[in-house]
């Protein structure tokens, strides 16, 4: 699964290490990566042992990279993004995973004719088990497009968008999504200690209910209800717990509302 391309990461922080892990790990860039990362120190290159440089101005000037991805923090990608506009060029795509930057906004720094996507990973890529969604402007080719995917799922799964609108949805669905299990897991942990279990094994019991019901939902064929409806045996325990979960004030109601924020606040980011 070869890229065979010039890769520029700009940011090397918590997704930035995730994502280069996950392509140095699949092979798929073999000597042609540089990074772009202020805080590079010998840690960072021992653990990735590839060219790092602390600014742009410290690449080779020679060095045309095919793709460039953007992994910095929003709030400082209106000093970051210009000092690469000179890569423009329709051989280069500009990969951004800065919630709330729009394509606009990107072409409004790198011209119109930038090859942009602008895709939502999630925390999940660090373990190789990402969701990310992702969206591309109309100058991106059908090879940049399929690089792009390969590149992303090498830390997950994958998916295409063509409105931009819905990236909103997905930061509310999977960009946040990590921290509404990572709560589901803290809250049966707590429930378990509190019922009299000793602390690790109430972790335990939570993480791995949590990873092997989320296994199962991806290998079979049943749906989520489906398999939900198989483990609750009229007048059993499960049940009693549903009748709770499920009521009208229940977790579909609450689910519903949190990710209604979730994507109401992506909007006001964004703007
Ligand atoms: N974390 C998530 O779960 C998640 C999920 C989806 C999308 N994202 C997006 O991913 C992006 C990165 O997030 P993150 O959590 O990885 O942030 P992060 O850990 O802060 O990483 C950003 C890195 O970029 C570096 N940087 C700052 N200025 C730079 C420059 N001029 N050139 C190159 N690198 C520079 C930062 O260094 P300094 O510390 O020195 O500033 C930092 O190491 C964000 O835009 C975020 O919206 C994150």
């Amino acid at each position: 699964m070869v890229v065979d391309q010039k890769l520029l990461l700009v940011g090397c922080g918590k997704m930035g290490q995730a994502l280069l892990a996950g392509w140095l790990k699949n092979g798929l860039f073999e000597d042609n990566v540089w990074v772009v990362e202020p805080l590079a120190d010998n840690n960072l290159q021992n653990r990735f042992n590839i060219n790092f440089v602390k600014s742009v101005d410290s690449l080779d000037p020679n060095f045309q990279p095919e793709i460039i991805v953007f992994a910095v923090k929003p709030q400082v990608m209106d000093n970051i993004v210009p000092l690469y506009l000179r890569f423009v060029r329709s051989q280069t795509v500009f990969l951004s995973i800065a919630a709330g930057k729009s394509t606009k906004y990107l072409e409004s720094l790198l011209t119109e004719n930038a090859s942009i996507i602008r895709s939502m990973p999630n925390l999940a890529a660090a373990v190789g088990q990402g969701m990310t969604v992702a969206y591309k402007n109309s100058n991106v080719s059908k090879e940049q497009k399929a690089n792009a995917t390969k590149m992303l799922e090498a830390v997950g799964e994958v998916g295409w968008i063509k409105k931009e609108s819905l990236i909103d949805c997905v930061t509310a669905i999977s960009g946040s999504g990590p921290a509404y299990f990572f709560l589901l897991i803290e809250c049966l942990e707590k429930s378990a200690i509190e019922l009299g279990l000793n602390s690790d094994l109430a972790r335990q019991l939570a993480i791995v209910t949590a990873s092997g019901s989320s296994e199962m939902a991806r290998k079979t064929s049943e749906s989520p209800e489906m398999l939900r409806k198989k483990v609750t045996s009229p007048g059993g325990t499960t049940e009693a717990a549903l009748e709770i979960l499920m009521g009208s004030h229940g977790l579909e109601k609450l689910m519903k509302a949190a990710v209604i924020a979730a994507q109401k606040r992506s909007r006001e980011l964004a703007e």
